[in-house]
């Protein structure tokens, strides 16, 4: 089956998945950190899928990435191997995330000694321990310490630590594209030069380096430094990366199939598809560039979104006598942001194999 052969009585507006393409994605980037001695630890935000996540550990990632509790519980059905890259704090969610260190092999990435003192006691009073990943800020200004000295610190606590093990350095370079020059790729290794270096001269051992984002993914080896990378959003794609040259339109796995409900004007239509099905966000690129692709109508902008309406204009001088809009006509989008568009369906539907599968998304609205 291919996106032309979906049945009529499909409902819209859906997810649906081209495992081929999804595959595909997933055997490239292992591929690509195969060649270049790179770990590949899926960020598996994108999809939240036990079966995804199944694929991408059966083609060779080492473990999975996860940011919150609820994802790690879930995509623990995949992996025992999980970093949760985010600082994992308050009560209830490390009462779960200690529950899950009892039978999996669970890493937080933090960078603070607060943290590093609260994980601590969470870690001995559930008599687990738990692997720490120190994140360093080298751009992108969200988490990450900011100064090097601060994150050695950092790493020689969590070292002194009876409850927890430095497994090594993380970041998230979202600040480099692939326009980036060199001189961002040389700041981004400096960064992590630096905490390096230092590690080095006080005899601690940190032997994972984390980095990677979709757009650099496939450039990491600019960065001689990292180890191990984490992209998410590769095993999709979507408009964001379309648009910012990482792929093409071949490689998006995922769109959404919608019905024109109305046609007010000869050159505006109405999808079932608003912001609850496509969300409202803009394209990271070119943020007035519209809510999203409609590949039936290369020119068309997605104006506006209500919660169940996508509004789409074609301009009057692209338009085309020959292929008006019709109502019950139906349409496929490729969403500007792929990640919150899987995490507003309760199931998405895989086409593989000839078959149309319907198949939850389990880590769904996990954001505890
Ligand atoms: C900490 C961290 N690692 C990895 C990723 C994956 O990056 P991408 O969405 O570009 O695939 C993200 C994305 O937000 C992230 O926040």
């Amino acid at each position: 089956m291919n996106w032309n052969a979906i049945p009529e009585d499909q409902p819209t507006p859906s997810l649906i998945i081209s495992a081929d393409i999804a595959r595909k994605n997933i055997r490239s980037m292992q591929e690509y950190c195969d060649q270049n001695s790179l770990k590949l630890r899926p960020h598996t935000k994108t999809h939240k899928s036990i079966h995804m996540a199944k694929e991408q550990i059966a083609t060779g990632a080492v473990g999975l990435t996860v940011a919150k509790a609820g994802e790690a519980e879930v995509m623990s059905q995949a992996t025992s191997d999980i970093l949760i890259a985010y600082p994992a704090i308050g009560t209830s969610r490390l009462k779960r995330v200690t529950e899950l260190a009892k039978s999996n092999q669970i890493s937080i990435g933090i960078d603070s000694q607060d943290a590093a003192e609260i994980l601590q006691n969470a870690a001995w009073n559930a008599g687990v321990k738990l692997g720490i990943m120190v994140d360093v800020e080298v751009g992108f200004h969200r988490t990450g310490v900011l100064d090097p000295i601060r994150a050695i610190e950092l790493c020689e606590t969590v070292s002194k630590h009876n409850a927890l093990t430095l497994n090594g350095l993380m970041c998230f370079p979202g600040h480099i594209k692939p326009s980036s020059d060199d001189a961002s790729w040389d700041a981004y290794s400096a960064s992590l030069e630096t905490v390096i270096e230092g590690l080095k001269v006080k005899g601690i051992d940190a032997p994972t380096i984390s980095g990677g984002s979709t757009p650099t993914a496939k450039m990491s080896h600019r960065n001689r430094f990292l180890n191990e990378i984490r992209p998410g959003t590769y095993i999709y794609n979507d408009l964001n990366e379309v648009r910012l040259g990482v792929c093409d339109w071949d490689d998006c796995a995922a769109r959404v199939l919608a019905t024109i409900v109305s046609v007010p004007e000869p050159n505006k239509f109405i999808v079932d598809a608003g912001s609850k099905t496509l969300s409202s966000d803009r394209n990271a690129g070119n943020p007035d560039a519209g809510f999203g692709y409609v590949v039936d109508y290369p020119t068309a902008k997605i104006t506006r979104l209500s919660e169940e309406h996508g509004e789409v204009l074609i301009p009057m001088e692209q338009f085309d006598v020959t292929k008006r809009p019709k109502v019950g006509d139906r349409v496929w989008i490729i969403p500007n942001h792929v990640c919150v568009c899987v995490n507003l369906q309760n199931h998405f539907y895989l086409i593989d194999a000839g078959e149309l599968v319907a198949m939850p998304v389990d880590a769904r609205g996990m954001l505890v």
